[in-house]
């Protein structure tokens, strides 16, 4: 079995970054490529805050916390980021072409035994493995943000993924300190699909005025216990994200996936969430200088 020592991480944004930090953490030797040097210095600064986090909690020494920093490295060449990887997780933008194109290369460049994962929230596992040699060796890795902090590793079964690579995952997955579950290569696997459910039909909730944002957020929080209301969920995780996913949910399993038109309007108009400084909520602090 292919024993995880070595990982690339392809994308540098809030889920790249957080899945660099968690392998450097368990002692992992760890790339991340980028072709944006900006959302390198973004990444690097994401770990560095996260890390400060943790420190400030007691939950690692400053040491520890420089030791983590110091087994990630940052570069904008692709090749001699996977050359010597055991394991390639991919992060970068939903869509499906994008992804082919960066595992044909990576297949062209990494070793014969190395591992692939996507960390896709819901595009299909086994049409990525149709663009590598050997299909066997790619799988979902789908992990949830904040990537410290979110204990479940989702992982997902392509038709081709051969039960070394699911052996080698499930124990990737131990050596991180998550907890996975496998899933069948399906549509929105198991998270995704339940979890844009309920954000969505928080949006056409508010669309159709029955609460407002706080009150619908409210509802989950103090009703079912949430964490966090599905609007502020989304602001979170990305209004274009969820409407990504939910685009291709609609179009592959139905029509109760049919994006609300307010989620829509909003990604139109630039407010993604956190990540813009504007969505369901204000987020005033977070604007990228
Ligand atoms: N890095 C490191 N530690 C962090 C952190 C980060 N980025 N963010 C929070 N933490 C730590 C805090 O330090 C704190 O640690 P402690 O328990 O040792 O004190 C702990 O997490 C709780 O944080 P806070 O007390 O500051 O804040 P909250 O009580 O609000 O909890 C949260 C934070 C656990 C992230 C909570 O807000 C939450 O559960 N949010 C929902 C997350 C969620 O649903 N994620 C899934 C999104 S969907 C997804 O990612 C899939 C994708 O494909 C779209």
């Amino acid at each position: 079995m292919n024993d995880i020592q070595r990982v690339a991480v392809l994308g540098a944004g809030t889920m790249g970054h957080g899945i660099a930090q968690v392998c450097a953490a368990a002692g992992l030797s760890v790339r991340v490529f980028d072709l944006d040097d900006a959302a390198l210095e973004r990444g690097q600064r994401g770990v560095l805050g996260s890390l400060e986090r943790v420190v400030k909690k007691g939950g690692l020494s400053g040491a520890d916390a420089a030791a983590v920093a110091g087994r990630i490295a940052w570069s904008t060449a692709l090749a001699p980021s996977v050359v010597d990887a055991d394991l390639v997780v991919e992060a970068v933008p939903e869509k499906i072409e994008l992804k082919k194109e960066l595992f044909r290369q990576v297949d062209a460049a990494a070793p014969a035994h190395c591992l692939f994962g996507s960390n896709t929230s819901s595009l299909s596992i086994t049409e990525l493995a149709a663009a590598v040699r050997d299909p066997g060796r790619l799988l979902g890795l789908h992990f949830f943000n904040p990537v410290p902090v979110m204990e479940l590793l989702e992982i997902v079964r392509g038709v081709r993924t051969s039960e070394a690579s699911l052996a080698a995952a499930e124990a990737f997955a131990r050596a991180i300190g998550k907890t996975a579950i496998v899933v069948r290569d399906y549509p929105g696997f198991a998270t995704s699909r339940l979890g844009v459910v309920i954000g969505a039909e928080a949006i056409r909730m508010l669309e159709a005025g029955v609460a407002s944002a706080e009150d619908i957020d409210r509802a989950m929080v103090l009703g079912y216990k949430h964490p966090v209301g599905p609007l502020k969920l989304t602001d979170l995780v990305g209004l274009d994200v969820r409407l990504a996913i939910l685009e291709h949910l609609h179009k592959e399993v139905g029509e109760q996936f049919r994006p609300p038109a307010l989620l829509r309007q909003m990604v139109r108009a630039g407010k993604l969430g956190k990540k813009s400084g504007e969505g369901f909520y204000l987020w005033p602090s977070e604007v990228k200088q």
